[in-house]
């Protein structure tokens, strides 16, 4: 069924995409061994280490989705048989776990309850108890999107460095980059894992690994069988500005117009708007006295909010209701969270009344639903963004 307006896109990524961004993206192909071409690649990869915070990194840009990048990523690193250390933070870094495993890497997964974000204290255990340092790589997952919490990377990340454990971190800022507060060369990371989708306002279909020198030479090393995640094949053919396939040339197009809007506003100002949606949001879920997802405050992400309901509430009827009556698309509970929550999106191009109507189509959807709650929700965020 057609609707007249727009239909709201609020799930955490794919996000909306600017008008711009589109228009770029439509601009007639051109030659990828050409001397156009060259020069996009350099700018794109120059604008985007100013995004990760990494001047210092190399960033490579795949023809993927983010699961593409996860695999680049190990695929240089790990070799079979090898162990690594991952976290349970929720549906994601369980994906990339399986991946790992069916790699044939060996994985220490340590559990967790999908509502915490990593613990640092169990990984340093973890990692001191590595004696003979078989742990090749800590793979962190920044902002779990199943569930919306945020770990705290840097602090994880100081606690394994005082260990004098050689790992390689690598963290997936698939739904933190351009979002959330990050920063690859000061936290000290070797890979970063990112995605077009979400925080930099692109459709999907390009995926990055940042990757630090130290990274460079453990993969030179590395015996694992790779031709098309080989960095190395990518970084030398990057160098002069060309890829060693086909690359993504209108999502690149994409990517350099996203590049201008993000320095436009200013990184750190669309970092505080993140956070500004993400507290409203969070208000008008207490006032409609649901419960979130997160546990813990210092772990709220600010790129989407999950919203709890109780046993005997179907939370994709809830879903389906506000997708029917009001076009809105908001996220779907995955893995164990499967018909238990909702996931609000609020990252990538995204402004106080697209954040109303998102919380008014909840709120009315709740009615509808005839799910327990007190209204106001709206107001009150109405309230704080008036005020802040
Ligand atoms: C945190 C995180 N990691 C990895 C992925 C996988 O990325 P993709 O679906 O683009 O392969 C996603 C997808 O939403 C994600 O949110």
């Amino acid at each position: 069924m057609t609707q007249a307006g727009k239909h709201f896109l609020q799930i955490p990524g794919p996000t909306n995409v600017p008008d711009s961004v589109l228009r770029a993206i439509s601009s007639p192909t051109i030659d990828h061994r050409g001397p156009e071409f060259s020069e996009l690649t350099i700018s794109v990869i120059n604008g985007l280490k100013k995004v990760v915070k990494g001047p210092k990194s190399i960033p490579i840009i795949f023809p993927s989705s983010g699961t593409g990048a996860w695999e680049a990523a190990l695929v240089n690193i790990v070799s079979e048989g090898e162990k690594i250390l991952m976290f349970d933070t929720g549906q994601f870094s369980t994906l990339w776990k399986n991946m790992a495993e069916k790699l044939g890497f060996e994985v220490i997964y340590i559990q967790s309850d999908w509502r915490t974000g990593v613990d640092e204290n169990k990984i340093a255990q973890t990692i001191s108890d590595d004696k003979n340092h078989e742990i090749k790589a800590v793979c962190l997952v920044h902002n779990e999107t199943s569930t919306g919490v945020t770990s705290k990377i840097p602090s994880t990340i100081k606690k394994i460095k005082s260990l004098n454990h050689p790992a390689i971190i690598m963290v997936d800022t698939i739904s933190s980059l351009g979002s959330i507060d990050y920063s690859h060369d000061d936290w000290l990371v070797d890979v970063t894992i990112g995605g077009s989708q979400k925080g930099l306002m692109l459709p999907p279909g390009i995926a990055f690994n940042f990757v630090s020198e130290k990274a460079i030479e453990i993969s030179k090393l590395n015996s694992f069988k790779k031709s098309y995640w080989d960095w190395n094949e990518m970084v030398l053919n990057n160098s002069n500005g060309f890829f060693p396939y086909t690359p993504s040339t209108n999502i690149l197009f994409g990517l350099k117009e996203a590049l201008i809007l993000i320095d436009l506003e200013g990184l750190e100002k669309i970092f505080d708007r993140h956070k500004r949606h993400a507290k409203a949001t969070r208000l008008a879920v207490k006032s409609w006295g649901i419960e979130l997802l997160p546990i813990n405050e210092d772990e709220y992400s600010n790129s989407l909010t999950s919203l709890l309901f109780n046993s005997g509430v179907n939370a994709d009827y809830l879903r389906k209701i506000i997708l029917e009556k009001f076009n809105t698309s908001l996220g779907t509970g995955l893995g164990k969270w499967a018909g238990k929550i909702i996931r609000i999106g609020h990252l990538g191009d995204f402004d106080d009344p697209m954040l109303l109507g998102t919380l008014s189509v909840v709120e009315m959807g709740l009615s509808l639903a005839e799910i327990e709650h007190t209204s106001g929700g709206v107001k009150s965020a109405m309230d704080y963004l008036e005020k802040n």
